[in-house]
């Protein structure tokens, strides 16, 4: 049976409040849509970490530098319900769009640090818009854990320094990166490569977990992730955006592999842009 599909604030807010009455924990696993195993992964485990799920599927206009890509993000309301059935979650919150932006909107949430630099510096404007959509949803379920992938590992760093600045009383989980067998990261616009994209598309990942096997075994961080750029566009990639090896608790620049690091990379590819990123542990 498919799930609950609620559109309106008061509506949801009266669901939330009879389960809190209950004295149940509410979970929430904020998406654009277009679920993938990714996005599936994330239910699992907020069905397995509270008693009642919230998915909610809204493609954030605030958060596209680019309009031609919130145009052509993927909508597949209908199927994202039909792939949530399984799970029974207890509701799908499909905001419509005044209940997120009411006219008169006027507020931003912006976090720094974490976000100055990579996915910060390519797409101006993007993580403010994250930060104030998932602010919103946050104090609009009242949930006691949200549920985000490694995969944007930028932004769940975000999300976790928002939620601690401003006090929301939420736990936030971040969830392993699901891959396809041949290494590509899951996401939303994977559905946007044509075949022939696709078979090039993992030439990322591949390059990635090279550079981290390399700079792990002593190589020299800067004329491995070089190598490693180069790779990418070798394969067909049309640029690397950035590739870069950062702290991973604080995302600061890393020249040497001197604490936990992740590698992290943007590319383009056929008119879609790809993020990935791999852990890269000292002595592994
Ligand atoms: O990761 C996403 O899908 C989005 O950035 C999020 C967290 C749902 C906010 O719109």
């Amino acid at each position: 049976m498919t799930a609950p599909i609620i559109r309106s604030l008061p509506e949801l807010r009266a669901t939330v409040a009879g389960w809190k009455k209950a004295g149940e924990t509410v979970g929430v696993v904020p998406t654009m849509g277009a679920l993938h195993q990714g996005h599936l992964s994330l239910v699992r485990a907020a069905k397995a970490g509270t008693d009642r799920v919230i998915v909610t599927i809204f493609v954030n206009p605030k958060q596209f530098n680019n309009p031609e890509d919130l145009e052509n993000y993927p909508r597949t309301e209908q199927d994202d319900a039909r792939k949530l059935a399984p799970f029974a979650v207890d509701a799908i919150y499909v905001p419509d769009g005044d209940q997120i932006y009411p006219e008169g909107f006027a507020t931003n949430v912006s976090v720094t640090g974490v976000t100055d630099a990579m996915e910060g510096q390519h797409r101006p404007g993007h993580f403010d818009g994250v930060a104030t959509v998932v602010t919103k949803l946050f104090l609009q379920t009242q949930a006691d854990r949200a549920y985000f992938g490694n995969k944007d590992y930028q932004q769940l760093l975000l999300v976790q320094q928002l939620a601690r600045d401003l006090d929301i009383p939420i736990e936030i989980i971040g969830c392993p990166t699901i891959r396809e067998e041949d290494g590509l990261a899951l996401s939303s616009r994977n559905l946007l490569l044509s075949d022939r994209a696709r078979i090039i598309a993992p030439a990322l990942n591949r390059a990635m977990t090279q550079a981290a096997d390399q700079i792990v075994n002593g190589g020299d961080v800067a004329a491995t992730l070089a190598a490693a750029a180069e790779r990418v566009v070798a394969a067909g990639f049309i640029d690397v955006e950035y590739i870069e090896l950062r702290a991973a608790a604080s995302l600061a620049p890393l020249t040497q592999l001197t604490e936990p690091a992740r590698l992290l990379a943007a590319a383009n590819l056929a008119g879609v842009r790809l993020i990935d990123n791999i852990a890269v542990a000292p002595g592994t």
